[in-house]
């Protein structure tokens, strides 16, 4: 549980991801947070109360990251995982055997797998609804639904939900609202302040940031979702590694110069993307025209670097996934280099085609993780494979 007495008050967000929980090693003094690479930890005494006895259960990095992550989602505790996923799984753990699950109808392929082949077998029953449309989510509400699960804004279509709103159906049914919040990271986007009860990352992307390590993060605005998530973690032995979670610490104190480098960058590639005759249509959620543009600019600070499009011609997809010089050809997201992804066959490829379509996931859509790399070689490049 985060001690506030720790915190240096007042920071602002830039700052905030720079000095991070402790910040720096109280133990030592050690500036840089060390990695901890221990398994287990000397009992001074029999009876005695000590803060760490064995590292699945908890180890000094994990724990700065694990108070870094509540701290900058406004939460009261966080949660490091061996990945993404790992985290959704923990959420998901929260549920029992005949409670229903609302989620986003456009999510990350992973989880929709991961309910799919695994969490139906447990009689746990979901439903997927577009949670752009808050009266769609009200009406899939039942008497037994325990969890609206929503990634916003969605992957790959940037759809973005208003958390408020989906809050409060949430709240009205006594359900709990959780939150992916891969796309924007804690510095566009806060959804505790918006009322989420659970925060949940796929710390490979944004917050690590440079596509080096695997990390999922959870994050809880109430002490009693601490214990239940907490023992999950220790009971699973889901716990991120030592080494793995000072690499996402690290990662997070270039955040919010990252964040902005992708979204400048993002910003010019859509524009430019938009204005190029093989392109049919593009997704960005700082596009004017996106229908989620107004919704996005009052709840989040930012739209973040992800841009999915459609070309006019399926034919020339390869030549745009394979043929540029920097942009790499590859799944996940995030990090310092700008990727291109196929959404059919790679991060989406688990969802049957007819929803997929249903969704707008079709052959000719590709989605773009803009990198930090200068805006202009990134639109040279794409400029190589369209025109
Ligand atoms: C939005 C979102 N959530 C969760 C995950 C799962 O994260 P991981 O790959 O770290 O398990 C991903 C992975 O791409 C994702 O894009």
């Amino acid at each position: 549980m985060l001690d506030k007495t720790k915190i240096i008050p007042g920071l602002s967000p830039d700052s905030a991801v720079v000095h991070g929980y402790e910040g720096h090693d109280s133990r030592t003094g050690a500036v840089s947070f060390p990695i901890y690479q221990t398994s287990t930890y000397l009992n001074p005494g029999l009876g005695s109360n000590i803060e760490h006895s064995y590292t699945r259960c908890s180890n000094p990095t994990r724990s700065e990251l694990e108070n870094t992550i509540a701290l900058l989602e406004n939460g009261v505790a966080g949660f490091a995982f061996t990945t993404g996923l790992a985290a959704v799984l923990a959420s998901f753990s929260l549920m029992k055997a005949g409670d229903h699950v609302v989620m986003s109808d456009d999510i990350y392929g992973g989880t929709y797998r991961l309910i799919e082949e695994i969490w139906k077998r447990y009689n746990v029953e979901f439903d997927y609804v577009d949670v752009g449309n808050p009266e769609a989510v009200e009406a899939c509400m039942k008497s037994n639904t325990k969890m609206i699960f929503i990634e916003t804004p969605t992957n790959p279509m940037m759809k973005v939900a208003d958390i408020a709103a989906i809050s409060k159906i949430a709240k009205a049914h006594g359900a709990l609202l959780a939150v992916d919040n891969t796309f924007l990271t804690p510095y566009f986007q806060k959804p505790i302040d918006l009322g989420a009860d659970i925060v949940i990352h796929s710390g490979t992307k944004y917050l690590a940031g440079h596509h080096d390590t695997m990390a999922g993060l959870l994050v809880v605005a109430d002490e009693k979702l601490a214990e239940r998530i907490g023992l999950i973690l220790r009971t699973e032995g889901s716990g991120l590694a030592p080494f793995d979670s000072w690499l996402v610490l690290r990662g997070i104190k270039t955040l919010a110069l990252r964040m902005k480098r992708h979204e400048e960058n993002a910003i010019k590639v859509a524009a430019w993307l938009k204005t190029n005759k093989n392109v049919d249509k593009i997704y960005f959620v700082g596009d004017l025209e996106n229908p989620s543009y107004k919704i996005s600019k009052r709840q989040s600070s930012g739209f973040g670097g992800m841009i999915s499009f459609t070309l006019k011609d399926v034919t020339k997809v390869e030549k745009v996934l394979c043929g540029c010089r920097m942009i790499m050809f590859a799944e996940s997201l995030g990090g310092t280099e700008t990727l291109i992804t196929y959404p059919i066959t790679q991060t989406h490829a688990s969802i049957p085609k007819e929803i997929r379509e249903k969704i707008g996931i079709t052959d000719r859509l590709l989605r773009l993780s803009v990198g930090i790399e200068d805006a202009d070689d990134i639109i040279a490049d794409l400029a190589s494979v369209l025109d």
